[in-house]
């Protein structure tokens, strides 16, 4: 029997590694181990031995891998992974975005935390995106010159690879460089993707210039995009570091976008950019050690006030995705996004109460706020002050490595393709993160909501996040390492995504792609993905929730886990494109 499960698992290793890539047929399960996987459950992970990248995209993914096999370590292959989405994945992956890097370094035993945040220029004001009527104007903070921050990417990136990483610029940089130079074949992910965003591309004639044909029809898939402006932006980065791209030829090139479109970044704005180290937000979840975002992410912060709140309960007793649970669950997001609306913000600019939120005694005077069997209407959790909704095109991707290092890395250009305003000679799409920001606190927004004075727009300031890369501990181990897109619902999916592992002991795969919910207080409405049963949905419409059931995946995990000195990776199967390149 013992010889048949061992049988079953060296076959069921091998057929994931290469139905994974072919650098993942390579390698090789010793012939004596004691079983990793439990290969009962729904979903199963790719298993690699020595170096693993997951992110949302292939050729980037395999970028990043073949810098591991160079011999670079977990940072080096970010970097080159960061860089290559810029080119492979232009929806998210950018140059002109920005970002949170968490790294574990395994042989000091520490954790860095790198912001690369945009920054609002110099010349923001409170007020840049209300009309004469008083009302935010949504076209002028999304799809405008203006709805830009302070590109952030660039210095992140450069400031992880002189820290924290080992190979030289040119190095890490080589395969994005021959990406955008030499092209790569369209995939269906990115067909479909560009597809989506095709109208407002369209609209900005160096966007249509770069990312459809020269008639102007679209790609198909299999047919090679070239970026040479791109390539030679890059080529500047190489060639001349953070100079490269915040001052000289390009930083010009993106001033004189700005001076044309009415936009408000100068050249000493860009020159001004710097990334920072930040402490990294920690608590724990019985004996886990969970470190995470801290402001101006807001997805540390609620994470851990969450699990402080479902530390105490029997969650595998009340059953995974149950009514009970999904409603436990839920008040307890209701109570954390309220206070994010009161809350968060810049830490530079505004007092951040983290350690308040944070703390287990506030989450047990919280928690008797929760009324078992019975949803709380949002009007009564807090007056007034609302999270209003985030685009969902950020991205994440995880690094391992055998030793216990780990990065994991979200960026974003906030939309998908962001303000889809390329900056003409250099390859590059503007961010729309301005966005972020609450254009107008205290009043009504889009969704007819309101945001909090803490995150209202000052030059310089870094607009608040969600994005929320967390690295979990077991035993002071690294273990489970993942990160989300999803705006506002980041938090909740990386949240799930743990508890999953933590409190239902499910591998990373499964943890990733159970179906999931959302509540972010207002508006007053759980949002449930598909495959929460009718039944579950009944008892928690029956207990007052204003549930809507299906539309789109919430978030979408690119995570490792760390076992026996093996790593086992998982990308959220259900949305195109994912990768787990793994050796
Ligand atoms: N733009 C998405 C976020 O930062 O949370």
């Amino acid at each position: 029997m013992q010889k048949l499960a061992s049988t079953l698992l060296s076959l069921y290793l091998s057929l994931a590694m290469v139905a994974a890539s072919p650098a993942q047929a390579r390698a090789t399960a010793p012939a004596e181990q004691t079983p990793i996987i439990d290969y009962n459950e729904r979903f199963l992970p790719i298993v690699g031995r020595t170096g693993m990248v997951v992110g949302p995209e292939q050729l980037a993914t395999e970028a990043g891998l073949r810098i591991l096999q160079q011999g670079g370590n977990v940072v080096d292959a970010a970097v080159a992974t960061g860089f290559a989405l810029a080119v492979t994945y232009p929806r998210a992956g950018n140059l002109g975005g920005g970002g949170f890097m968490l790294i574990h370094l395994a042989e000091d035993n520490r954790q860095v935390f790198i912001d690369y945040r945009e920054t609002a220029p110099a010349a923001a004001s409170r007020d840049m995106f209300l009309g004469e009527d008083g009302k935010e104007d949504f076209m002028l903070e999304y799809f405008s010159h203006q709805a830009s921050g302070v590109p952030g990417t660039v210095a992140g990136m450069l400031y992880a690879l002189e820290h924290y990483g080992s190979m030289s610029r040119e190095q890490v940089l080589a395969p994005a460089i021959a990406l955008a130079e030499e092209g790569f074949p369209v995939s269906f992910a990115l067909n479909y993707e560009l597809a989506a965003r095709a109208d407002r591309l369209r609209r900005n004639p160096e966007a249509l210039r770069l990312y459809f044909k020269p008639d102007g029809s679209a790609y198909e898939i299999g047919e090679i995009l070239r970026q040479p402006d791109l390539a030679w932006t890059l080529r500047q980065i190489a060639a001349r570091g953070k100079e490269g791209f915040y001052q000289g030829e390009v930083a010009s090139r993106i001033a004189a976008e700005m001076q044309r479109g009415n936009g408000l970044i100068t050249l000493d704005d860009l020159a001004a950019y710097r990334a920072l180290e930040r402490p990294p937000i920690r608590g724990s979840f019985r004996d886990f050690e969970i470190v995470s975002a801290p402001p101006p992410s807001s997805g540390g912060v609620h994470i851990l006030q969450i699990l402080n709140l479902l530390e105490n309960e029997d969650l595998a007793a009340l059953g995974h995705n149950s009514a009970a649970y999904l409603h436990l669950l839920t008040e307890a997001m209701k109570l954390a996004y309220a206070d994010r609306s009161e809350y968060l913000g810049d830490p530079d600019f505004v007092a951040v109460p983290v350690a308040a939120l944070t703390d287990k005694a506030y989450a047990a005077r919280q928690r008797k706020l929760i009324t078992d069997q019975r949803a709380t209407p949002a009007a009564q959790i807090a007056p007034g002050r609302v999270l209003k909704g985030e685009s969902q095109d950020t991205t994440q991707y995880t690094i391992a490595d055998r030793h216990g290092n780990m990065v994991s890395n979200t960026y974003t250009l906030n939309a998908s393709f962001g303000s889809a305003i390329a900056v003409p000679g250099t390859g590059m799409l503007l961010n729309n993160e301005m966005g972020d920001f609450a254009a107008l606190p205290g009043g009504a927004n889009m969704f007819g909501l309101v945001q909090g004075e803490r995150n209202a727009i000052a030059g310089g300031k870094r607009p608040l996040s969600s994005m929320s890369p967390t690295i979990v501990f077991r035993d002071g181990q690294p273990w489970f390492a993942t990160g989300s897109p999803g705006g506002s619902m980041i938090i909740t999916t990386v949240l799930q995504t743990i508890l999953n592992a933590m409190a239902f002991d499910m591998n990373v795969a499964t943890a990733g792609i159970s179906p999931r919910i959302h509540h972010q207080w207002l508006p007053d409405e759980l949002q449930a993905e598909q495959g929460i049963s009718p039944d579950t949905l009944r008892l928690l419409r029956e207990m007052g929730h204003q549930v809507k059931a299906g539309g789109r995946t919430i978030g979408r995990t690119q995570s490792i886990m760390l076992r026996d000195g093996w790593l086992l990776g998982a990308t959220d199967t259900r949305r195109p494109g994912g990768w787990v390149a793994a050796y």
